[in-house]
């Protein structure tokens, strides 16, 4: 079932009884090769136009101390190593996406999609992940939608919200509304749709992260009103990020691996305060050299079974 409308929820029939698992494991890619070698979102790009200049040296302690504090949490972490060619490949989010497939019995079989990136850039990094998951013994499936002008970037914009059985699936920049149908014809997935409407939002995991079951903080100028109201009619808890907050600090790109700490990254104090009022345990890193290619916490990482 693919829903648009929050008039719709009720269809998707939302239930936890179907075991949705987190995941517990995080794939991250090795960041040798992170260079910001075009620009193909707002980012990437300074003030008079240039390609942004990452520190190597800087960004590999950045990728580091976010390694470090997911096994601090108690996460494993799985490296894949990088490829020279592609210097957007360190961000491991949007090349796939991961999720249980139960068969009759329930029974869980460990299943991902693989993305079809939108950028030629990008294209090439996905077949490193396509033998990562079938090492791990994944059924690995491509999309079947025949034209080559439908895309998808994985988890960027197919976001799980554990525990229910529901998939939000952002689309309108990197991914093509259609493949939520054929995720949802296909595999049986809940999907609720949000249009993203600002080029600054380019993925919904730019504009909307789900901190637990009841909360989502969000850039509410990503979506149209449909998405809102979508937004509002599932979640209790909507955390509205600040703009100046999400431009300099990426905070919606936050991430929560197990529904009580938020990784999010350093210096944005109001919204550090407001995750702690709602009793969250929030985690500072630097991610600066990220951002300056239009990521952050969220990008950097894949969670996987
Ligand atoms: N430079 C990368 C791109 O534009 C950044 C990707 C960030 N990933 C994300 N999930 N938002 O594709």
């Amino acid at each position: 079932m693919v829903v648009t409308h929050a008039h719709d929820v009720a269809k998707l029939k939302l239930n936890k009884a179907d075991n949705v698992a987190r995941p517990k494991r995080v794939l991250m890619v090795d960041p040798e090769h992170f260079r910001v070698d075009y620009a193909i979102n707002p980012y990437m790009t300074n003030a008079a136009g240039e390609l942004n200049k990452i520190d190597l040296g800087l960004a590999k302690k950045q990728w580091a101390t976010l390694k470090a504090t997911y096994e601090r949490l108690g996460f494993e972490v799985l490296v894949v190593t990088g490829d020279h060619k592609l210097p957007d490949m360190v961000f491991a989010a949007n090349q796939s996406f991961p999720f249980l497939l139960f068969d009759k019995s329930g029974a869980p079989k460990k299943t991902v999609v693989l993305s079809r990136m939108r950028s030629e850039f990008r294209r090439p990094e996905v077949p490193y992940f396509k033998s990562f998951y079938k090492d791990l013994g994944y059924d690995v499936a491509e999309l079947n939608a025949p034209s080559k002008d439908i895309y998808f970037e994985g988890n960027g914009d197919a976001i799980p919200h554990y525990p229910y059985n529901l998939v939000w699936g952002g689309y309108g920049e990197r991914t093509s509304p259609e493949v939520y149908h054929e995720l949802s014809e296909r595999f049986g997935l809940n999907v609720a749709m949000l249009k993203l409407i600002d080029r600054n939002f380019y993925h919904l995991d730019t504009c909307f992260s789900i901190l637990n079951e009841n909360t989502v903080v969000i850039q509410k100028e990503a979506f149209d009103s449909d998405g809102l109201e979508l937004i509002r009619a599932v979640f209790t808890n909507v955390i509205e990020a600040e703009l100046e907050d999400n431009l300099n600090y990426f905070v919606c790109n936050c991430h929560s691996p197990d529904g009580r700490h938020v990784i999010t990254h350093k210096g944005a104090q109001k919204f550090v305060e407001t995750l702690k009022k709602h009793k969250f345990d929030v985690i500072e890193v630097d991610t600066g050299e990220y951002i300056k290619s239009g990521g952050s916490v969220f990008c950097m990482k894949m969670m996987v079974y």
